[in-house]
């Protein structure tokens, strides 16, 4: 695997591979990499022949008071985890590289309504920062491919969006959740827990499996399932961001008659922000 840091070798390098007729795949993340990660690069490599992750702390999509100072960076043990998952190219730019004329003189790419809403709510600006950093990786890499996790369900909901209305060559693939034994959801911010916490935080997905077999058992007043459910999730030690069962495709609170659900949730447990998601088809 190469690692490469600047736009202008990437797109060299893999100017050469698409003349060799290889499709490309993209991973974008940025960094501290778990097996969730890993998974995404497996994925890529069903369907393409070069892949390409990119490890990028791109701070246009962290709000003041946020975790961009300290979100780890370990970028020896990520290259060799990529290395033994098969990756060709990794893309790790500078925030100079990537944000040459500084943050104010950045074009941004905006997904109106939904980037407003659940993460976009607790995290204002979140999504118009990974909207813009997103469509700057689609146009480096022009890939043919690129996989993002289902955990960040809002995330890929913000970037298929873009991608269709932009008319962007890249077919754009969710990639499924994976979990501890215990079912928490696999994230770098699990990192922030102590041991106490890493005992709490399983509770999230339990309240959203609670959640589903509840609706699946024929309860439709959503609104009080919800309430159920974060004060469920306080009992357990987290405090409430947000936890809505709503509509697949747009992201709107889903009512009785709705049939294509997703429950979105966000909790604070210590120093962490965890979310994760359940799809439920009715
Ligand atoms: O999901 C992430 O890790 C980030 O939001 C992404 C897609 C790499 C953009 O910075």
């Amino acid at each position: 695997m190469k690692t490469v840091h600047t736009i202008t070798e990437l797109r060299s390098l893999l100017a050469a591979e698409r003349a060799n007729g290889k499709r490309i795949g993209l991973v974008p993340t940025m960094g501290n990499l778990h097996d969730g990660h890993l998974s995404l690069v497996h994925q890529a490599a069903e369907s393409c022949d070069i892949i390409v992750a990119t490890i990028f702390v791109n701070p246009l999509q962290f709000g003041a008071g946020e975790d961009l100072e300290r979100y780890p960076r370990t970028l020896a043990q990520d290259q060799q985890k990529l290395v033994e998952a098969g990756c060709h190219y990794l893309f790790a730019p500078s925030d100079q590289e990537m944000y040459p004329n500084g943050r104010d003189n950045q074009t941004e790419v905006i997904v109106p309504k939904i980037s407003l809403l659940h993460c976009g709510a607790s995290r204002p600006g979140h999504f118009e920062g990974v909207a813009t950093v997103v469509s700057k990786l689609f146009g480096i890499v022009q890939p043919d491919v690129a996989v993002f996790g289902e955990k960040d369900f809002q995330q890929l909901q913000v970037i298929r969006q873009l991608t269709a209305d932009l008319y962007l060559p890249v077919e754009v693939q969710g990639a499924p959740i994976a979990r501890d034994s215990r079912g928490l959801a696999l994230s770098s911010r699990n990192g922030y827990l102590t041991p106490e916490e890493l005992d709490i935080a399983p509770a999230l997905n339990t309240a959203l499996r609670d959640t589903r077999a509840a609706i699946q058992a024929g309860r439709r007043d959503f609104r009080t399932l919800e309430e159920e459910a974060q004060q469920a999730l306080e009992r357990a030690g987290f405090q409430r961001d947000f936890f809505n069962i709503v509509r697949q495709n747009d992201l709107l609170a889903a009512d009785e008659n709705d049939s294509q659900l997703v429950i979105l949730a966000a909790g604070h447990l210590g120093r962490a922000r965890l979310i994760d998601n359940i799809v439920v088809e009715l």
